[in-house]
């Protein structure tokens, strides 16, 4: 039997938050129903913060109750505070996550608040969902590099991820969320997170920023962990965090996956379907690294076909390459 990955969505958060043309609930909506058809079983659908910090989030209270096959999906959403969970309940959620940024100036430019105070904002509503009967997941975000601060040590993560998971977190992500790890770090880091806490507790989500997210990927693989975000066709970015571009493309996840003996559930060529719904809403082009090949084995051309259909950019960058090399 192959082994099992999951991967969690979060195209619909993490991605559209950042994204300057507006999206309709209807075209949000759109999107999931294609995400779900690809066979995604876990997805962070919206998040529940100030509708003046990330406007595109606003209509999450109307979203929640209308996401498509809610017993055989894991959807979560992202809550800054007690507030924004009890908005999450009461719109229907039965898992939310928190975001705890490893350093002091991380928290102040994203959630206007200090280390101490986020950590204990964290632990309320961690607390209050566990009350209600939710399940929660706590990311500890700029976990290898700040933006402000730079790096940041493996013994501070470590120390906030037991601080979540003591107040009773049911899962931990470990988040590159500007992109800036190298796999040498992600081994160090996650080894010993695996280590205290356990691979099947822990959760990884990268950034694109340098090419180097499926590298990220490979690495925690390789220490055990078989929890992923992605997003679809890479789209993503922290509008607080500068330097923060895409995430890992969820597409390339799979493929990597797939292709080394992983079991996702995932189908690619319906995860394409789903870029091009993502393409036309946000009126960008969008797609991971794996791209022009799975462009290329789309159109199923031979190289003669390939160059009379003219392709453009990088999937002719692989017919050159193709042809090339016979
Ligand atoms: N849902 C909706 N509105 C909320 C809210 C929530 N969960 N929490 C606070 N608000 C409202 C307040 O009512 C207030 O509204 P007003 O200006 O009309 O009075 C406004 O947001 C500011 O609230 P305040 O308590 O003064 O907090 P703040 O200005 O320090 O902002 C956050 C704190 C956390 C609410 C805000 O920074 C935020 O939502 N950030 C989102 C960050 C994010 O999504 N980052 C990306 C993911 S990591
Ligand atoms: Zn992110």
């Amino acid at each position: 039997m192959p082994e099992r990955i999951l991967i969690n969505e979060v195209g619909l958060r993490d991605g559209l938050q950042n994204q300057p043309v507006h999206v309709p609930l209807a075209g949000k909506l759109e999107l999931i129903e294609a995400l779900v058809a690809a066979g995604l079983r876990a997805m962070e659908a919206t998040s529940f913060v100030s509708p003046k910090a990330v406007p595109q989030m606003a209509d999450a209270d109307a979203l929640y109750p209308l996401l498509p096959a809610p017993e055989s999906v894991r959807y979560s959403a992202l809550v800054p505070n007690v507030r924004g969970l009890e908005r999450a309940l009461a719109a229907g959620a039965r898992e939310v996550a928190v975001v705890l940024s490893a350093t002091e100036t991380m928290n102040l430019r994203n959630i206007n608040m200090s280390l101490d105070e986020a950590r204990q904002a964290c632990l309320d509503v961690i607390a209050a969902a566990a009350a209600r009967g939710a399940r929660t997941k706590a990311y500890v975000a700029v976990a290898f590099t700040c933006p402000f601060e730079g790096p940041v040590a493996c013994a501070q993560v470590m120390a906030l991820a037991k601080a979540m998971f003591d107040g009773g977190a049911g899962e931990v992500v470990i988040a590159d969320t500007i992109g800036a790890a190298s796999p040498r770090e992600v081994h160090e880091l996650l080894v010993e997170c695996v280590q205290a806490f356990g691979a099947e507790r822990l959760a990884a989500h990268f950034h694109d920023t340098r090419g180097f997210a499926l590298a990220n990927a490979w690495a925690a693989l390789a220490v055990g962990i078989r929890r992923f975000d992605a997003s679809i066709g890479g789209l993503g970015g922290c509008p607080f965090a500068p330097g923060a571009a895409g995430n890992l493309a969820t597409e390339d996840l799979v493929v990597l996956a797939e292709q080394c003996g992983f079991e996702t559930g995932i189908s690619v060529p319906r995860l394409r379907a789903a870029v091009k719904v993502a393409e036309r809403l946000t009126q960008r082009a969008l797609g991971g690294r794996t791209t022009a090949w799975l462009r290329a084995q789309e159109l199923k051309l031979r190289p003669a076909d390939l160059a009379a259909a003219a392709l453009d950019g990088p999937a002719a960058d692989v017919h050159r390459a193709i042809t090339a090399h016979p």
